[in-house]
């Protein structure tokens, strides 16, 4: 495994056709399940592990983000990964006087709760696009909206990349992987599969032909009855990442809820995963 840091040496290494994998580190199971497909695809992978500042709001937690870039590596060597790309922020941003935007699909959901954030990863993306004009890209789907944005964006901006996108991990009882599950209290921690087995019921009533806004309403009363505080639960368009009532390819039912002080997201797909675009 080589560690780039400069985009000198990423120019040096000349590494063609590659399969980016971008990341912000304190790798787990969903992070290699990425880098596993990425691998599948019979290229080089570079795997980037930059915590983006230009994505958190100030009142987030930039300083507090876990970083481990040591033990990140020894993961990705045992998964034969070729490049790892770390910069200095100062590296990615010798100033930031240009973002990207793609306000179509951020108004709402994560975009409207974190203000700035999709601005935040829509340049870091299309600047990681241009350091390495990789063929390929990989996200993962627990971060439905991100990957809408990836997707609009390399549509508007014409950037000639496939893109991947992979089913989230889950833990055995149903829950999403991701770091912040280590904020979970012990009874938290049991609670929070409720999330995706509401989500999976609510998709299995909505498909069978139920009332969508009914069926969202039941979710809603059981999660909050299992303790969770609700932002949204709601049947969208994954494309427009709009409300929808009508059931198409791309709906699915997206949730993010609250259990004491930790904010956890989730979404199901009601029929298809979209594997590439
Ligand atoms: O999903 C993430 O880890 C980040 O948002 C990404 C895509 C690496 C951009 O910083």
């Amino acid at each position: 495994l080589k560690l780039l840091s400069t985009l000198a040496e990423v120019k040096e290494a000349e590494i063609d056709g590659l399969v980016l994998v971008p990341t912000m580190g304190a790798l787990h199971e969903g992070h290699l399940s990425l880098v596993r497909k990425g691998s599948q695809l019979g290229k080089p992978v570079v795997v980037t592990i930059f915590v983006n500042p230009l994505q958190f709001a100030a009142n987030e937690d930039l300083s507090r983000y876990p970083r481990n870039l040591e033990q990140d590596c020894q993961l990705l060597g045992g998964e034969g990964v070729e490049y790892v790309f770390a910069p200095s922020v100062a590296e990615i941003y010798p100033r930031v006087s240009s973002k990207v935007s793609v306000p179509e699909v951020t108004e709402e959901f994560e975009g409207a709760k974190r203000p700035g954030h999709f601005d935040g990863v829509a340049t870091v993306v299309c600047k990681l696009f241009q350091i390495f004009r990789p063929s390929a890209a990989v996200f993962g789907l627990k971060d439905l909206q991100q990957c809408a944005v990836i997707e609009r964006m390399t549509q508007d901006l014409n950037i000639p990349v496939q893109l991947c996108f992979e089913p989230t991990v889950r833990e055995n009882d149903g829950l999403a992987k991701s770091s912040r599950n280590a904020y979970l209290t012990a009874a938290q921690r049991n609670s929070a599969p409720v999330l995706y087995r509401e989500l999976n019921r609510c998709a299995e009533a909505i498909s069978q032909g139920n009332n969508v806004a009914s069926a969202l309403e039941q979710a809603r009363v059981q999660l909050t009855d299992a303790g969770f505080s609700i932002d949204y639960f709601e049947l969208i368009d994954r494309i427009s990442f709009r409300r929808t009532e009508n059931l198409n390819k791309d709906s699915a039912i997206i949730a993010a809820a609250k259990l004491g002080t930790t904010r956890l997201i989730d979404n199901v797909l009601l029929f298809t995963t979209p594997n590439m675009s």
